[in-house]
């Protein structure tokens, strides 16, 4: 079968790297085109390359860095775009990609609370892939924007999407520790997060509670409707490399379940990506920790198999019920499942329906 082909836009950054390590022998789609700014047109991907754990293939290494330009995506029959880029910028070249007849699957925050554009974590809400032909018609382009959630939000929505099924409540409350990766390269001043916490995000904890009743709402056929809960975040830059870990505190109503209860929601939790087999979907959505002392992000952020899906999966540790309050940790690899890999999640899925 034909590989389709697929471009990154923003190739250079934390996230496009991310991409380009994840799109490495991909059954489905193949990497034709990457794409920065002036900044790094012309260098090769081995000369900007910061990812330590994935050593490029040879003939990924030597893929050069255009200028970002949706024309030349278009001449070099390009059908996906992989978007990284930031949030000013995605703003108008997604649009432009999809008015082009791309299929485009951003990580910026841009489109995520637009009315029909969905924010898919397919495990989740996968029926939200639908209002993407609504977008279509209503907009009038040939191609389409899907965006995926900011990266903490996604750890915690995974987190509480099996909960939410089986039991009640309204008021989650979340503190975040960030790496320093979730701020792109390169990112945070060194001298003000090494040996340091960084109390602010911004806009980060608004961002949570929007997209978190968004992603885990109803989409009734013609509109996404939020979800009736609220998030309550106080987030906060640590520094670790990557993986955002957050401790969680909820507060149930209705009938109290037992600890096991939730122990076992979390682990039996399974979506539509696990049985349709999708290549980058884990085994496992959560994997559930025992242990007194996990999850960490050093040892817990590449959770997930089978290999390709490494990171993909959302870790879930140190469940304790007190009366109505349930208090537990998670931890999301925040450039895999919170980012790139969530993005290729979602174009594997709208391959699977038949969209591209
Ligand atoms: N890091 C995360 O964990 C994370 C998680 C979820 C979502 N996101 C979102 O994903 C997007 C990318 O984040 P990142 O962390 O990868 O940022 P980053 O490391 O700063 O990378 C930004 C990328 O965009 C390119 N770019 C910047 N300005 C451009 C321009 N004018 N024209 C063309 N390309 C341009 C950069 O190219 P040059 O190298 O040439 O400058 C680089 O490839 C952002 O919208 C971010 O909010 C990030």
């Amino acid at each position: 079968v034909d590989k389709i082909p697929a471009a990154i836009f923003g190739a250079s950054g934390m996230v496009g790297q991310r991409f380009v390590a994840m799109l490495e022998g991909h059954p489905q789609i193949e990497l034709s085109a990457v794409y920065s700014s002036e900044r790094s047109k012309g260098k090769r991907l081995t000369d900007i390359w910061r990812l330590p754990e994935s050593m490029l293939e040879e003939d990924t290494g030597s893929l050069k860095l255009e200028k970002l330009d949706v024309e030349d995506a278009v001449k070099r029959k390009i059908k996906i775009a992989f978007g990284a880029v930031p949030a000013d910028l995605a703003k108008t070249v997604e649009v432009e990609a999809a008015k082009s007849g791309l299929a485009v699957f951003s990580n910026a925050s841009a489109y995520r609370m637009d009315e029909l554009t969905p924010i898919l974590i397919p495990e989740i809400n996968y029926e939200h892939l639908k209002i993407v032909e609504l977008q279509k018609k209503k907009r009038g382009t040939k191609g389409f924007i899907v965006t995926n959630a900011n990266c903490s939000v996604t750890g915690l929505s995974v987190a509480l999407k099996p909960l939410i099924e089986k039991f009640s409540f309204k008021k989650v409350f979340v503190s975040t520790y960030q790496a320093i990766s979730g701020a792109g390269y390169p990112g945070v001043p060194s001298l003000d997060i090494n040996a340091n916490c960084l109390p602010y995000i911004k806009n980060e904890e608004d961002k949570m509670n929007r997209e978190g009743r968004k992603i885990l709402g109803t989409f009734d056929g013609k509109t996404i409707v939020p979800r009736d809960i609220e998030i309550w975040a106080n987030c906060v830059r640590v520094p670790s490399r990557d993986g955002h870990l957050e401790a969680v505190t909820i507060q149930l109503d209705g009938k109290i379940p037992s600890a096991s209860d939730i122990a076992e929601a979390f682990s039996s939790f399974t979506g539509v990506p696990q049985r349709l087999k999708l290549p980058t979907a884990p085994a496992k959505p959560i994997i559930l920790r025992l242990e007194d002392n996990r999850p960490q992000p050093i040892l817990d952020a590449l959770a997930g198999s089978p290999g390709r899906a490494r990171g993909m999966a959302v870790s879930v540790g140190r469940i304790r019920l007190d009366g109505d309050l349930l208090r537990f940790f998670c931890l999301v690899h925040n450039t895999i499942r919170g980012s790139a890999g969530g993005s290729i999640l979602n174009a594997e899925c709208a391959i699977h329906d038949g969209m591209i």
